[in-house]
């Protein structure tokens, strides 16, 4: 089938199944056009959360589907390529954190979206890039660990009065970005603002003229009266960014910014999903109701 053909076959079906097509800021192109949203994290999960369709389709990694299931345990959700992993979401294990609970037992354990629904089961609050800061500083509490990204957590410590206890995850996508590629960047172009993830490491943020989630840089983009930007991120933003400043310029430092799980599922496997409803992802009852938790306190902290 030619791409229109198989875009229009799958828009079809996402009707006649009654069903909402989430698709995450680095996801293909061709998947990003024709999808109901595209989104951070945060954003996928409150349309997850709020959706009125009977079916949630979505283009993104496993964590993210399991947080809709988790979310909203009376629609179908469904990952069209079930190997679309995060190996950050696998940097810690339920036993890890447990042992870090352990050794701090007064800490209350804020846990980044991008893990399992068993590790979220066992945390008090989840957080995502664009709430991290807000959510930390939401709780009355002196100590907290963050789990399982190490810089997301140097992030967040930096901007908080709470003693942080990190753990040693991180992004590999986002650790491939160095100091020197964004130099070059830099000297290549010394009218780019630079706006960088905070899943980068440290010494990168520190050459940051803005850090924020995915969904922050498209509105960093097009409110700032700058006219051309380094992108610190998955090179999958890049779609969006463009489309919606066609007058400005993007600039990836780096080829390497590219996260092979976020580019697995293609429009013939997100067809076949809905040609065959599945796979689907669900939670076991027990782990989904302590990771609602978890997710709605999330959900429920003011945001900017
Ligand atoms: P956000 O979309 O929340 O910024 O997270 C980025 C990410 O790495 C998701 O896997
Ligand atoms: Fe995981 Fe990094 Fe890929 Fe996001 S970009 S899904 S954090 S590996």
């Amino acid at each position: 089938m030619e791409s229109l053909e198989l875009k229009q076959e799958i828009r079809r079906l996402l009707d006649q199944h009654n069903a909402i097509l989430l698709a995450h800021n680095y996801q293909r192109d061709e998947i990003q056009e024709i999808a109901d949203i595209t989104g951070d994290s945060l954003a996928l999960s409150i349309s997850a959360a709020e959706t009125e369709c009977k079916v949630i389709v979505f283009c993104g990694v496993h964590f993210m589907a399991e947080s809709a299931a988790i979310l909203a345990p009376d629609k179908i959700v469904l990952l069209p390529r079930p190997d679309a992993g995060c190996p950050m979401a696998d940097m810690v294990s339920v036993a890890e954190l447990q042992e870090m609970k352990a050794r701090h037992p007064r800490a209350t354990v804020v846990t980044y979206v991008n893990s399992s629904a068993a590790v979220k089961a066992e945390s008090d609050i989840c957080c995502t890039s664009s709430n991290a800061v807000n959510v930390v500083n939401s709780l009355d509490t002196d100590e907290v660990i963050l789990v399982p990204d190490k810089n997301l957590g140097h992030y967040i410590a930096k901007q908080t009065d709470k003693t942080c206890y990190l753990s040693e995850g991180y992004c590999p996508t986002h650790d491939r970005l160095t100091v020197e590629d964004v130099q070059r960047a830099k000297q290549e172009n010394p009218d780019g603002l630079f706006m960088a993830h905070p899943e980068c490491a440290p010494e990168i943020l520190e050459l940051a003229d803005h850090i924020c989630s995915t969904s922050g840089m498209y509105s960093f983009a097009k409110e700032s009266p700058a006219g051309k930007f380094i992108i610190g991120t998955e090179m999958g933003i890049l779609y969006r960014l463009r489309k919606e400043n066609p007058e400005k310029e993007f600039i990836l430092p780096s080829a390497k910014l590219i996260c092979p799980n976020m580019k697995l599922t293609s429009l013939e496997d997100l067809l076949k999903c809905l040609q065959t409803m599945s796979p689907q992802i669900t939670v076991p009852a027990e782990i989904r109701a302590k990771a609602r938790l978890t997710l709605e306190r999330m959900l429920a902290v003011p945001r900017d």
